[in-house]
């Protein structure tokens, strides 16, 4: 099974990714997550990278496509895969159409979860994230068992450089202009779901299980 997670910046498209991730099986492949794991590395790609995320711009798709692929072609990805983050451009999602249809694939559900504009800028001021394992919390929805330090593996939790008040702003109008459009598309493709998200993440989850059998 193949799903796209579609939605806003703080729509919760990693929460729910994880946990459907984990109820089937299936990688959870995560763009955002990549890149802040070469910023932490010092990679050249996270030095790249950095430069568009802090301003809350896209990264190229020139390099975006290329490192979604080569993860996607790795052996755990080969009975499905849940995308978050990607793709967030008509052009990356034509990019990963073209490459299963030469495989005689292609993705099975793509999963708008829905938020207005008005909750996101009070879920991203409380996040808190681990970048060690990717885990994600809230200081109010979600939160750890020691204020600070990842219940799954004990790192110190940090805010994303990108969570700032104006750079949420910024991730809002960018993903209303370039990313929103996705939408139609896979409506037109016939495989989109769309499930309220202003509800809380276990009726959320609820809600994707009922679509995904
Ligand atoms: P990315 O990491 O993908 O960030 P994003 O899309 O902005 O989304 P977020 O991770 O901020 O939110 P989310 O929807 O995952 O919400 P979460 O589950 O954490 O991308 C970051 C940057 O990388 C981009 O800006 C871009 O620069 C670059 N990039 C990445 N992919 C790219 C691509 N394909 N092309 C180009 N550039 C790319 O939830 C948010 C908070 O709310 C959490 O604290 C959570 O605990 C809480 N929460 C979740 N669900 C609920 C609920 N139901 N009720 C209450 N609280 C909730
Ligand atoms: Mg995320
Ligand atoms: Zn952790």
């Amino acid at each position: 099974m193949k799903i796209i997670m579609l939605g806003a910046p703080g729509a919760g498209k990693g929460t729910q990714a994880k946990m459907i991730s984990e109820k089937y099986g299936l990688p959870h492949v995560s763009t955002g997550d990549i890149f802040r794991a070469n910023i932490k590395n010092g990679t050249e790609l996270g030095m790249e990278a950095k430069k568009y995320m802090d301003q809350g711009q896209l990264v190229p798709d020139e390099l975006t496509v290329k490192i979604l692929l080569d993860r996607v072609a790795q052996e755990d990805c080969k009975n499905g895969y849940v995308l978050d983050g990607f793709p967030r451009t008509i052009p990356q999602a034509e990019v990963l159409e073209n490459a299963l249809k030469e495989l005689n694939d292609n993705v099975d559900f793509a999963i708008n979860v829905d938020v207005p504009d008005e909750n996101i800028i009070n879920r991203m001021g409380g996040r808190r994230a681990c970048v060690n394992c990717g885990a994600t919390y809230h200081l109010q929805y979600a939160p750890t068992k020691v204020e600070g330090i990842c219940d799954k593996c004990g790192n110190e939790l940090i805010l994303r450089d990108d969570d700032k008040p104006e750079t949420v702003k910024n991730r809002l109008d960018v993903y209303h202009k370039q990313t929103q459009p996705l939408i139609d598309f896979y409506n037109e493709r016939g495989i989109l779901k769309e499930v309220d998200g202003t509800v809380s993440m276990n009726e959320v989850f609820n809600s994707i299980v009922s679509i995904l059998g």
